[in-house]
C-alpha cells in the first residue's frame, strides 16, 4: 500500500502557498492524493492560484474556513509569521486535526501554546514538527519528524505520508534531536553545495574548464551518493575501496585528514545545531 493511501480520504489544508507548500502539494498530487481534498491558503492570489491551476487543488484566502474542515493542517508560513497565524486559527480550526509544522525553529510547545483555547488546552493539541530540506522540491528531500504526546498513531502515519511524498521521512525520539536533524539534513544541502564550489574552483585553478569541472563534480557526487545508498558496504569501506596504498586518492585523503576535515565538519554542525536551539528560544518569546 502506498503511504499516501493513508491520507487519501483526509482533508488537507495548507496555510501558506510558498516554496515548501508547493513542493509537498506537488508530491502529494503526483502520488495520487485527490486535489479536491487539498486546500491551499495565502493572503495574496499569486502563489495559491498558481498551485490551483497547476495541480487542481482548491485555494482561498480564508485560513479559518480551510482549517475548520481539515483533518491535517499543514502550517507552511515563515517562522516569524507563525505566532500570529496560529493565534488566528486557534478558535476556528478543527480541534481533532493533526497540526503539521514545516517551520524551522518553532517548538511543538510554542505551536500548542499559540493554538490552545479554553476548550482545548495546549497539552491536548496534536502537533508534529518537521524539519524538511530543499531537495524536497525534486522529491529527494530528507525530513526529520517529531510528534508531541497528543499525536495518535494514525495521525503520525498521516504526517509520515505527507512528508514521504517529497522524500525520506524519519522520526526522531526527542524534540532536541530536531536540532541535530537541522545540522545534518536541514542545512546539509548547503554543505554539499560548498564542497561542489570548492572542487569546481580547485579543478578550474588546476586547468580544467569550468563546465567540465562542474559536470564531473556533480556526477561524482551523484554517483557517490547513489553507490553509498545502494551498496552493502558502509562509507568507510567504500572510501577504503577507492584508496589504494600509495595511490592518488590516499594522498588526497591524507591531506584532508592533516587539515582536520572531520573537526571542521563537527564544529560546523555543532554551530548549526546551537543556532537552531537559539532560534527556537527566540521564536518562542
Ligand atoms: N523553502 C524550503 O525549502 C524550506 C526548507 C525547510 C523548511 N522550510 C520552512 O517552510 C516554511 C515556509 O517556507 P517557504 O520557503 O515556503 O516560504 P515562502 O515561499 O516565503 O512562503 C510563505 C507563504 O506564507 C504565506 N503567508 C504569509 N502570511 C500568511 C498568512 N497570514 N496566512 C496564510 N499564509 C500566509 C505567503 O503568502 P503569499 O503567497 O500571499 O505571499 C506564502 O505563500 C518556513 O517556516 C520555513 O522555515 C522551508
Amino acid at each position: 500500500m502506498s503511504e499516501t493511501n493513508l491520507v487519501n480520504d483526509a482533508k488537507i489544508a495548507f496555510i501558506g502557498a510558498g516554496n515548501m507548500a508547493a513542493a509537498i502539494i506537488a508530491g502529494l498530487v503526483k502520488q495520487g492524493v485527490a486535489p479536491a481534498n487539498i486546500e491551499v491558503c495565502a493572503p495574496s492570489e499569486g502563489n495559491r492560484a498558481r498551485l490551483a491551476s497547476e495541480y487542481g487543488v482548491v485555494h482561498s484566502a480564508d485560513n479559518n474556513a480551510a482549517a475548520a474542515k481539515a483533518d491535517i493542517l499543514v502550517l507552511a508560513v515563515k517562522p516569524q509569521m507563525m505566532r500570529e497565524v496560529c493565534a488566528q486559527l486557534a478558535e476556528h480550526r478543527n480541534p481533532n486535526c493533526v497540526v503539521l509544522s514545516v517551520a524551522a525553529g518553532i517548538t511543538c510547545q510554542s505551536l500548542a501554546n499559540w493554538l490552545a483555547t479554553p476548550a482545548q488546552p495546549a497539552e491536548n493539541i496534536a502537533v508534529v514538527r518537521t524539519m524538511p530540506n530543499t531537495p524536497s522540491h525534486i522529491g529527494l528531500g530528507a525530513c526529520g519528524l517529531f510528534a508531541s504526546s497528543a499525536v495518535a498513531q494514525t495521525q503520525k502515519d498521516q504526517a509520515q505520508a505527507i512528508m514521504a511524498a517529497v522524500g525520506l521521512a524519519v522520526w526522531v525520539n526527542s524534540e532536541d534531536e530536531i536540532n541535530i536533524v537541522t545540522a545534518v539534513s536541514g542545512s546539509g544541502p548547503a554543505y554539499f553545495f560548498l564542497v561542489f564550489e570548492a572542487m569546481i574552483d580547485a579543478a578550474e585553478k588546476m586547468g580544467l574548464d569550468r563546465q567540465t569541472a562542474t559536470q564531473l563534480t556533480l556526477q561524482t557526487a551523484l554517483g557517490a551518493a547513489k553507490l553509498a545508498q545502494t551498496s552493502e558496504d558502509d562509507a568507510v569501506t567504500l572510501r577504503k575501496k577507492v584508496t589504494s596504498p600509495n595511490g592518488t586518492t590516499e594522498r588526497a585523503i591524507a591531506s584532508f585528514e592533516q587539515n582536520k576535515l572531520r573537526d571542521t565538519f563537527a564544529a560546523a554542525m555543532q554551530a548549526c545545531s546551537d543556532r537552531a536551539q537559539q532560534l527556537a528560544t527566540e521564536l518562542a518569546k
